[in-house]
């Protein structure tokens, strides 16, 4: 038995349990287990798994396993109660939301409970970080609602949302997701992951006694195979996924060519950078929260730790001690510090690539963890930047620690990952911080901070961590529809182009071949051949030219970083420089059969354009985000980089201008494929465009067969975007082929858009161009 003695001499905390009984009187009011929570009731149970607490091992509930009916039944509750709640004012949504928020807070210790019960997270965290989070969130949208129609004009939710979340923040992934679903007016079906499904079910009960209409939020439980019968289930009108990079690329591919938008919010490896001037206290409490936060399950952790070798000896050591003092264990014990671990599959997960990592010569610091579910917190130095422990997304409480000698390298290190979620950066001189936050590749970064989150904000990641993100309006944006261009009659493929060699361009009656346009300079086809177009002959470009013109994109990175006042002169000059030539445009576009009259409409519509976006240059800003005490979110929109862009047939001038100008306008490099059937109209621009002081390289042209092309540039890993206008069979094969490096795509019917109408341009094409930044600044005390 401890004594007070004992505890005086050790200076250690006594157990403080945290009382259960709330949980588990609920949990014993379902003795048969949990059905799924279809049209406002729970259904019978049929085929059951076990949930366990993590942290004893034992059964703490049985769960239904969704089958292919199931999902199909809550589809069809979700679709029912769909129009009725569209149909609520934005008003009235926003009550229901604001009653969520606040029976969240009534039952807020029974939700902490539950979830530390199923997830293992420590009590703390549930209780003061996860379920105000929630509620926070739940009161957010709820003003989005009420706000919907002032703020987004027009706009109209998607119908049926499928949405699958994972076990990591179970009920807070639930409220990132279902807060701006229902808000926008949309109903949900929502699978939680089957580790953790728990929370889900009982806010579904809650939703429904505070008065949320039957069938607006539906919850599936099950495995991943529960996950995939709903991505692929009739009536679901848009997808939103949380969880792994892998299951995430999955589901690109399955929902490739539905037609059904997708945001995914994948995997991370983010880096935690301490220069020699930070506070070193302060960071190292920054690492706690960056990596052993949830027990560094945490998609955004702090997982490299990359460090200043003038602190590195001294900044390691105080980690060290720091570390030896976290408590971890009991989950509900109010004292602990890290809890266990989500699931005895993940426990060995984590230890399979920790043994990789000692295999391949790291050295391990560890604390210690109680038998059972538990991981120690970890860290690893000796770390190769290519090793499977800097590389791999771990999900455990280990962080990699690297040393770095100047802010370059920093970058480089803190770049070299596939992933790009978040970035934490140290150091008492904010401007480093600043010029560092710019330079790394992360949807979020935090500075002097870690791991803060509001509702306020937006988040999500650069490359395979995904796109699209979650909070704040650009959050709401994902689940709003707008009235988009249709199809009367969908393009049709045009006829694969009949190779030449290109000898052929000297025979009589031919007035003119075009080349390739690559690095700012007229280039022959790889291949050799041309092809007959309308006007003359056009270069057969092939896979070795988009790599080219890939190659040359990615050489003229400054364009991004140019001021949009730089831009937008290079685009004035651009817009002046073709209306001088109009008349010669309009000519050419007759001579290609377009009647005289759509000509000069066309060349006229493509010369506004370039003005539009001249215009916009230096006017599609961010926003600062009043988020948390002490700091300022600033949501920065940032090029994708290279955007590789497919072009519909027809207008072929305005179509191309239409496309090419948003995305450099906005700072990306392109590599474009001219309409296949009338390339020339776009080659003709050569000229303008090495007369408009355009960096060579941010525009490359390569003309050829559209789907072949494509098809390259959505497969290329170093394309960040793929806008493909063109047919239903093409737009299946881009976003299948993008789910390689994840990239965003934008795919359409390529005769659906109205070039010449309000549809033709606009602040959507921005958006597409752009990916937003949200970095966290200390501002105020
Ligand atoms: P997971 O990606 O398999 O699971 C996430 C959710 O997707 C769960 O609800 C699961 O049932 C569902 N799912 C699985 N396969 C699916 C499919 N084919 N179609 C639709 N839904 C499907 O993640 P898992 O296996 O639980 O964890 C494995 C690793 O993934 C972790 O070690 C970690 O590295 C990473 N992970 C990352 C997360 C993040 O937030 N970035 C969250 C969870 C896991």
């Amino acid at each position: 038995m401890t004594t007070v003695t004992d505890i005086l001499a050790s200076m250690d905390y006594g157990p403080a349990p945290e009382d259960s009984r709330i949980v588990t009187d609920w949990l014993e009011r379902f003795p048969q287990g949990f059905g799924h929570f279809i049209g406002g009731a729970f259904t019978a149970p049929n085929e059951t798994f076990e949930v366990r607490n993590p942290a004893t091992g034992s059964v703490i509930a049985h769960v239904a396993q969704g089958t292919p009916e199931d999902v199909v039944a809550a589809v069809a509750a979700a679709r029912k109660a769909q129009p009725g709640w569209a149909g609520l004012s934005g008003h009235e949504r926003a009550r229901h939301l604001y009653a969520l928020a606040r029976h969240v807070q009534q039952h807020s210790r029974f939700l902490a409970v539950l979830e530390t019960l199923d997830n293992g997270k420590p009590i703390r965290e549930s209780r003061d970080i996860d379920v105000p989070l929630v509620a926070r969130h739940f009161y957010h949208h709820a003003g989005w609602a009420e706000v919907l129609d002032t703020e987004f004009p027009g706009a109209r939710p998607h119908g049926v949302c499928g949405q699958i979340i994972p076990w990591n923040f179970p009920l807070l992934m639930l409220a990132w997701k279902v807060a701006p679903a229902l808000a926008a007016g949309n109903t949900v079906v929502l699978k939680p992951a089957e580790y953790t499904p728990l929370t889900a079910l009982a806010f579904a009960q809650i939703a429904t006694e505070c008065g949320l209409p039957e069938g607006v939020l539906n919850v599936v439980t099950g495995d991943g195979s529960a996950g995939a019968a709903l991505v692929s289930a009739e009536g679901v009108d848009k997808i939103a996924f949380t969880g792994s990079t892998e299951v995430g690329r999955i589901i690109r591919r399955q929902t490739a060519g539905t037609g059904r938008p997708l945001t995914l919010e994948l995997g991370g490896k983010s880096p935690f950078v301490v220069f020699s001037d930070a506070d070193i206290d302060a960071a190292v409490e920054g690492v706690v929260d960056a990596i052993w936060f949830n027990q560094g399950q945490v998609c955004c952790a702090g997982a490299r730790i990359l460090v200043a070798e003038a602190v590195a000896s001294k900044f390691e050591k105080k980690l060290a001690q720091r570390m030896r003092t976290l408590r971890v264990g009991d989950p509900l014990d109010k004292n602990t510090d890290m809890g266990a671990i989500v699931h005895p599959v993940q426990l060995e997960r984590i230890r399979e690539l920790v043994s990789r990592g000692e295999a391949e010569g790291a050295t391990l610091t560890q604390g210690e963890a109680p038998e059972g579910c538990f991981y120690p917190p970890t860290i690893a130095s000796n770390v190769e930047p290519a090793s499977t422990l800097a590389t791999e997304e771990i999900f455990g409480p280990v962080a990699t620690i690297t040393t770095f000698r100047t802010p370059e390298d920093a970058v480089m290190l803190a770049n070299a990952t596939r992933y790009g979620l978040a970035a934490s950066i140290w150091s008492e001189n904010v401007n480093l911080c600043l010029d560092v936050a710019a330079k790394v590749k992360a949807g979020v970064v935090w500075i002097n901070s870690t791991n803060i989150f509001d509702a306020g904000a937006g988040f999500g990641g650069y490359r395979e961590s995904g796109y699209g993100r979650e909070g704040g309006r650009e959050g709401m944006t994902a689940y709003l529809a707008h009235p988009g261009p249709v199809a009367s009659r969908p393009e049709v493929e045009p006829e694969a182009p009949v190779a030449t060699p290109g000898a052929a361009s000297t025979a009589p009656g031919i007035d003119r071949t075009a080349k390739l346009y690559i690095g700012g300079k007229q280039a022959r086809p790889d291949s050799g051949y041309v092809y007959a177009v309308p006007g003359g002959l056009a270069g057969l470009g092939n896979r070795k030219d988009i790599r080219n013109a890939v190659e040359a994109a990615h050489k003229v990175s400054g364009w991004g970083k140019t001021t949009g006042h730089n831009r937008a002169q290079v685009l004035y000059f651009l817009a002046e420089n073709l209306s001088a030539r109009a008349a010669e445009f309009e000519g050419r576009l007759a001579s290609f059969g377009i009647a005289r009259a759509a000509a000069k409409a066309e060349v006229d519509a493509s010369v506004r354009r370039c003005f539009w976006y001249a215009a916009q240059a230096d006017k599609f800003d961010g926003a600062v985000h009043q988020t948390k005490t002490e700091h300022v979110t600033l949501a920065v929109p940032e090029p994708l980089g290279v955007i590789g862009v497919a072009c519909p047939v027809a207008q072929p001038l305005l179509g191309f201008v239409s496309l090419v100008l948003p995305a450099i306008a906005m700072g990306n490099a392109v590599v474009a494929i001219p309409s296949q059937t009338n390339p020339l109209a776009a080659t003709d621009l050569y000229q303008v465009l090495d007369t408009s002081d355009l960096p060579s390289g941010v525009v490359n042209i390569v003309t050829g067969e559209r789907e072949v092309l494509a098809r390259t540039l959505a497969e290329h890993d170093d394309v960040a975007g793929m806008w493909y206008f063109g047919t239903v069979a093409g737009a299946k094969m881009v976003e299948a082929a993008s789910a390689g490096n994840l990239k965003q795509t934008w795919t359409e019917d390529g005769a659906a858009r109205d070039w010449f109408g309000p549809v033709g341009q606009g602040r959507e094409f921005l958006h597409r161009a752009t990916q937003v930044k949200n970095v966290w600044v200390p501002y105020g005390e």
